[in-house]
């Protein structure tokens, strides 16, 4: 990455910590009979790493969700850099900074590896990025397309259909396309799904390397990511907060060894 993803990482919490990135105040989020979420409030600060952990159906992906503006709350606010963004659609989020990778992929299959990052440097959704798909490319876009590339060590791979990458290949560009966009803070879900051993290694240094400045919020259910590339951590169980904590304390936390080492397996 760049230099500045050398830069030393702030005290989250210390003195004179800027404002949060986030501030989640009793989120929740019903579908039918089903509390997806319930009740969840969380801080992220400036340049903080936040894993969030649970079994399958925690609400870990809805949160997330109502988070970028997927989904709307049925109760509780969201607060971006200071703003209240609860009733803020996605593309206006997007356009404050919200970058994000999903739980199912999001790339043009068909397209090369090169135009996929340069639909997402020209920004909008995803249906719009079909319909901008080879408009207004400019040589900016291009060229920061590829360093991006660069960087990700996606450069052998460019002009590649991404139908021919590999499952680690196409998460790392996933990983590409949310940054390019520059945002403020960088929503990721379970970008370690269905890796291998090696994949999972290079994935892990791939966030280690990113600027510390970078606010992240990590789901994942590989506890050696989720606990090891964050600051803090927030466990949740259906729908609801068990514990938030450093990674240590979390481990240790009688629910959280339940869920993850007792009778309830995880996935
Ligand atoms: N669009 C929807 N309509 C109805 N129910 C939904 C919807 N999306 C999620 N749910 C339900 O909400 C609950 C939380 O789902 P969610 O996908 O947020 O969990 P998760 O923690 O991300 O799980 P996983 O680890 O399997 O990805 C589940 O019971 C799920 O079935
Ligand atoms: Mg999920």
């Amino acid at each position: 990455m760049t230099s500045t993803a050398q830069a030393k990482a702030p005290d989250p919490r210390g003195s004179g910590a800027a404002a949060p990135a986030l501030v989640v105040t009793g989120l929740g989020k019903r579908y039918g009979g089903v509390q997806a979420v319930d009740g969840i409030s969380l801080e992220l600060a400036a340049g903080e790493r936040m894993g969030v952990i649970g079994p399958n159906g925690a609400g870990k992906t809805t949160l997330f969700k109502m988070i970028a503006g997927d989904v709307a709350p049925t109760t509780g606010t969201i607060e971006l850099f200071g703003r209240d963004v609860t009733h803020m659609s996605t593309a206006p989020r997007a356009r404050l900074g919200v970058g994000r990778t999903f739980q199912v992929s999001n790339l043009f299959r068909d397209m090369s590896v090169l135009d996929n990052v340069r639909v997402a440097a020209r920004g909008g959704s995803s249906k719009a990025r079909a319909f901008w798909r080879t408009q207004g490319m400019t040589d900016d876009v291009t060229r920061e397309s590829i360093l991006m590339l660069d960087s990700l060590g996606l450069t052998g791979r460019r002009d590649d259909t991404v139908a021919d990458l590999s499952h680690g290949e196409k998460r790392q560009l996933e990983i590409a396309m949310a940054l390019v966009s520059h945002p403020s803070i960088l929503l990721l879900d379970e970008p370690a799904a269905g890796l291998s051993a090696a994949e999972r290694a290079t994935l892990r240094q791939l966030i280690e390397e990113l600027p510390r400045t970078l606010p992240i919020l990590l789901i994942e259910h590989d506890m050696t990511l989720a606990l090891g590339l964050t600051d803090r951590v927030m466990c949740m169980e259906n729908g609801r907060h068990v514990v938030t904590g450093t990674p240590d304390e979390v481990r240790e936390h009688p629910t959280v060894k339940e869920i993850y080492l007792g009778r309830r397996d995880k996935k």
